[in-house]
C-alpha cells in the first residue's frame, strides 16, 4: 500500500540518477521491502547495505558503491523508526546497517542483523549511547562511530547556546517579533558578561576542550574543568595563552582540573557539559547539584539529554530567573520536561549540536567508510585524523574503516 502511493506520488520504478562527483555512473531505484519505502543504489552489488536514513552529500554513497556494495536507503515516512521497521528492512539478507542515534540498537536488532548474515554496523553518530555494543561484539558484528568531525562544529553550537542564553538573545528576539520594542532603556534584557568569568566543564575530551578554547581565547575566561582523566594537553594550551596574554599585558588566563564536579559546580559562571552518557553520568545534574551553582549562571548541555534530570531543571529555572540554561538535548527526546518550553530563562533547540553541512557530510562518509572497510575486509585506522576519508580524492582514502568502537573485543587488525 506505502509502496503503491510512493509510487503515485514520486513515480517509483522509474531511475533517477543521484549526483555522484567522480563520474560513477550509479542509478536509484525507488521500490520498497516487506513493505517499506527503500531507494536503491547500485542494484547489481553484490553486498546489501541498508541505511536507516536519507544522509547528505555523495562521498558516502561513492565509498560503498566502490566496495561493491547496493545500497538500499529507507526512505519510511517515520522519523524515527521502531524495532519491527528496521527489522522488515533487514529482512533475510543484509551485510550491513549504517543506522541513527535515535534507533535501539540492541540484542533484538543485532539479532535480526546477525540472522541475515549482517557483518557491520554503524551508527551515524559519534556517541553510540543507543547501541548496546556487547551485543554487537558477542554476535561478532563490528560497531561504527563518527569520530573526528564533529568536535568543532557541535563546540560552536555550544557556545551559541552559552551566549545567547547569557546574552537572552533568544528572549530579546520573541520581544522584536512581537512588536514590544519601543525604544532603549537601561534595563531591557540586561545578561551576564563572560569576559574574564569562570567557564566550567564536565568532560574535557574532544568537543569539552575544543568549547573550553573557544571561551578561552574568545571572551578570556578562566577555565575550571572535571574529568576523570586530565587532559594535559588543554591545560598546556591555556597556560600558553595565559603566558601570551601577559606579554600583552593582559590578565593571564588560568586552566585547573577540579577534584570534584562539586568544585566546578561551585566556582563557574558558565558550566558546559561534554561527557558521555553513561550509567555513571546519567542524572549527573540532579536538584541537589544545581542547588550548588551560582543563582546566576549559565548550564549548557549540548551532550545527551539525559545527564540532567530534566524535571528538576525545570523546577530550578522556575525558582531562579537569572539562572539560565541553553539545551541541545532532552531527556526523553523528542518531548521536553512540562514546563520547560515555558521558562523564559531556557534557550532550546532540536538537537542541532552537529548540523553543519561539512559535519553531516564527514559522518556519513566516515559511517558508510566504516561499514565499506569492514565489508572489504579491511584493517581499522588508528590514527585520531579522520580528514583523509573526508577530504582528498577518493582513490586516495586509506583502505581502513575509520572507527570501530570494538575493534579490541574482536580481535580485529589495526592498519600498521
Ligand atoms: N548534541 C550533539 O549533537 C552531540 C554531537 C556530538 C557529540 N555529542 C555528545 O558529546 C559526547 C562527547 O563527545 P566527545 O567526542 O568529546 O567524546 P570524548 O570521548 O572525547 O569525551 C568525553 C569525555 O567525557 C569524560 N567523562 C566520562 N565520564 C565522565 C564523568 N562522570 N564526569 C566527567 N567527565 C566524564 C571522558 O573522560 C572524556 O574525556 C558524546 O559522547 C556524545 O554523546 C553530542
Amino acid at each position: 500500500m506505502f509502496a503503491r502511493v510512493l509510487a503515485a506520488v514520486t513515480g517509483a520504478g522509474k531511475q533517477c540518477e543521484p549526483r555522484l562527483s567522480n563520474g560513477v555512473r550509479v542509478f536509484s531505484n525507488l521500490r520498497d521491502v516487506n513493505g517499506i519505502p527503500i531507494e536503491v543504489h547500485n542494484d547489481s552489488g553484490s553486498k546489501r547495505v541498508v541505511v536507516t536514513k536519507s544522509l547528505p552529500g555523495d562521498r558516502w554513497l561513492q565509498f560503498l558503491v566502490n566496495a561493491g556494495c547496493r545500497v538500499e536507503v529507507c526512505k519510511h515516512e517515520d522519523i524515527i523508526l521502531n524495532n519491527s521497521t528496521i527489522k522488515k528492512l533487514i529482512g533475510s539478507h543484509c551485510d550491513g546497517v549504517i543506522g541513527q542515534l535515535t534507533e535501539d540498537w540492541s540484542s533484538e536488532l543485532f539479532g535480526a542483523l546477525h540472522a541475515a548474515g549482517g557483518r557491520a554496523y554503524s551508527n551515524y553518530a559519534v556517541g553510540y549511547n543507543n547501541v548496546r555494543v556487547e551485543e554487537a561484539t558477542k554476535r561478532e558484528i563490528p560497531v561504527g562511530n563518527t569520530p573526528g568531525v564533529l568536535t568543532e562544529t557541535t563546540a560552536e553550537l555550544a557556545a551559541a547556546l552559552t551566549l545567547a542564553a547569557a546574552r537572552r538573545v533568544v528572549e530579546a528576539d520573541g520581544f522584536m517579533r512581537a512588536g514590544s520594542y519601543r525604544g532603549w532603556l537601561p534595563n531591557l534584557f540586561v545578561g551576564s558578561l563572560l569576559q574574564n568569568k569562570t567557564v566550567g566543564i564536565i568532560g574535557a575530551g574532544r568537543i569539552g576542550a575544543a568549547y573550553a578554547r573557544m571561551m578561552v581565547e574568545g571572551h578570556k575566561m578562566n577555565l575550571l574543568y572535571y574529568d576523570p582523566y586530565p587532559n594535559r594537553q588543554l591545560e598546556e594550551y591555556v597556560r600558553r595563552y595565559g603566558e601570551l596574554l601577559q606579554q600583552s599585558g593582559e590578565a593571564p588566563v588560568w586552566c585547573r582540573r577540579a577534584d570534584s564536579m562539586e568544585e566546578v559546580l561551585q566556582q563557574a559562571d558558565v558550566v558546559s557539559l561534554h561527557c558521555n552518557l553513561d550509567a555513571s553520568t546519567r542524572h549527573l545534574i540532579n536538584a541537589h547539584r544545581l542547588a550548588l551553582m551560582k543563582p546566576n549562571a549559565v548550564l549548557v548541555n549540548a551532550a545527551r539529554g539525559p545527564c540532567i534530570d530534566e524535571a528538576a531543571l525545570v523546577e530550578h529555572l522556575k525558582a531562579n530567573p537569572d539562572f539560565r540554561c541553553g539545551l541541545d538535548v532532552f531527556e526523553h527526546e523528542p518531548a521536553m520536561a512540562p514546563g520547560l518550553a515555558d521558562c523564559p530563562n531556557a534557550v532550546i533547540v532540536p538537537h542541532i549540536a552537529s548540523a553543519s553541512l561539512w559535519t553531516r557530510n564527514g559522518m556519513a562518509t566516515l559511517a558508510a567508510a566504516n561499514v565499506a572497510g569492514v565489508l572489504s575486509g579491511h584493517p581499522v585506522w588508528n590514527k585520531p585524523d579522520v580528514l583523509p576519508f573526508v577530504e582528498g580524492p577518493l582513490e586516495q582514502a586509506p583502505a581502513a574503516a575509520p572507527s570501530i568502537v570494538n575493534a579490541k573485543e574482536l580481535g580485529l587488525r589495526l592498519l600498521a
